[in-house]
């Protein structure tokens, strides 16, 4: 529930990359030790992969609120808990650390935000190349490397493909010989992924580049890690400021991550000052419209163009917004229409014209990026939001709630659900 209003004043601590950490704990299977990971956020991705991992043998130690122990030393292959997996995109990324760990897999088909059609052939392309036999049957892969192990190999992406990029940098760290995957994504997660399995012994060298190449090890061993900050939840707070016309310090950031997040809010007339791990965005003056384009990394992310469109919809004159990673991403359109904002959508393509301001209302958080959105648009409404479903932004943000009243905002939660069992929800990024 939130009445809007009030600009976001004051400061704000940026949690763990999600995007990263969804990767890494699946990593941690393949490790023959004890993994420590810092910087863990508290959503309940995490808490579902952890469950998943405990549910396969290993150790789940928690030290802090950020600070996991995963020790997979007594893991072994056996039937994962799947309708966990069913619900989290990042389920795919047991296919190549089971592999790597096991040689075998089963995983169900995963789940993820609903925005179009999302296949995994490029996943299952590459477990292919290296030598694994991959079936797909009434929802479930099933993967098997066979009496001679995983095999290095040349793999070309069709499409960049977050996901692919890592699960087969996954499977390949400890296949025999060298991987050279082309057409890489090269998102901060992924060189987030190859450090932390280069810190436990792989051998991954041009992580953030179009061209990766993995000399496969034996044996990955024990270590500490510390994930990367979020860019999406910062870029979410940078919004949040910037439409609110606040004035935040989001901390805990590498500004690098952000600067296509800056420069368009820049554009936006906002003022964007970067520091060492800090950004402080401000905004005083009218929004003022811009156009977008949705592009894998170093481009505009796509897990941001709802909290953009949410800016856009407010700013001065015409905005256009091209999607170009998914077929359907602008349902929260819908909900934002609900609240008075002018937009026509048209396949990947919206067509926004400014208007003076929203008005609240009852609204949905159709997936978790989406349900962000609608949060900052009821930030700025006039009147009362009620912003229902949203225990999908807690798959992805941490404590939203909390770090949104620290900045001034009146909002609070007015149910509760279990994050690991109790949420009917199926769809995340
Ligand atoms: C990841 C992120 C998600 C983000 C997306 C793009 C996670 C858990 N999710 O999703 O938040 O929106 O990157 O930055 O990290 N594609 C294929 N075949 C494949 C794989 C992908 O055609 O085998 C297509 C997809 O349908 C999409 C595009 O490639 O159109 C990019 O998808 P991808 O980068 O793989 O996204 P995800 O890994 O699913």
């Amino acid at each position: 529930m939130i009445q809007g209003g009030p600009p976001l004043h004051g400061e704000v601590a940026i949690s763990g990359a999600k995007n990263a950490a969804v990767a890494i704990i699946p990593a941690a299977l393949m490790v023959d030790g004890v993994c420590r990971l810092e910087n863990l956020p508290q959503i309940s991705d995490v808490e579902m992969l952890l469950t998943i991992l405990r549910e396969l043998g290993a150790g789940i130690r928690h030290i802090d609120k950020s600070t996991v122990e995963i020790d997979c030393t007594d893991v072994h292959f056996q039937d994962a808990p799947f309708e966990l997996m069913r619900k989290i995109r990042a389920s795919y990324y047991l296919i190549g650390a089971m592999l790597g760990r096991f040689g075998t897999a089963k995983t169900t088909m995963p789940g993820g935000c609903n925005f179009g059609v999302r296949p995994i052939d490029q996943h299952i392309k590459g477990m292919t190349a290296l030598g694994a036999s991959v079936l797909v049957e009434n929802g479930f892969i099933y993967a098997n490397a066979g009496e001679n192990g995983l095999v290095g190999a040349k793999i070309y992406l069709d499409k960049v493909s977050v996901g692919a990029t890592m699960n087969i940098m996954l499977a390949a760290c400890m296949a025999k010989g060298k991987t050279v995957i082309e057409n890489a994504a090269r998102e901060p997660h992924i060189v987030d992924l190859a450090n932390f399995l280069n810190s436990m012994g792989a051998d991954i060298r041009g992580a953030g580049t179009d061209s990766i190449r993995i000399n496969g090890v034996t044996r990955l061993h024990g270590g500490t890690y510390t994930i990367i900050p979020d860019q999406i939840e910062a870029g979410t707070f940078m919004c949040a400021a910037a439409a609110t016309g606040g004035e935040v310090l989001v901390k805990n950031v590498i500004p690098r991550h952000l600067e296509c997040i800056s420069a368009k809010l820049r554009e936006c007339g906002a003022t964007v000052e970067e520091y060492g791990d800090a950004v402080l965005v401000r905004r005083t003056g009218r929004l003022r419209s811009t156009n977008i384009k949705t592009q894998p990394y170093p481009g505009f992310p796509t897990d941001m163009q709802p909290m953009m469109g949410v800016l856009l919809c407010l700013a001065e004159g015409t905005s256009v917004i091209s999607e170009g990673i998914y077929d359907n991403r602008f349902k929260y359109m819908d909900e934002l229409r609900r609240m008075g904002a002018e937009v026509q959508v048209d396949g990947r393509t919206a067509i926004i014209e400014g208007v003076g301001g929203f008005h609240g209302t009852n609204v949905r958080a159709c997936d978790l990026r989406a349900g962000a959105a609608v949060v900052v648009a009821g930030l700025c409404a006039e009147g009362k939001t009620l912003v229902e479903d949203i225990h999908y932004i807690e798959r992805g943000y941490e404590d939203f709630v909390g770090k949104l009243s620290g900045l001034g905002a009146d909002i609070r939660r007015v149910t509760d659900c279990d994050p690991v069992h109790g949420c009917a929800a199926i769809f995340c990024d």
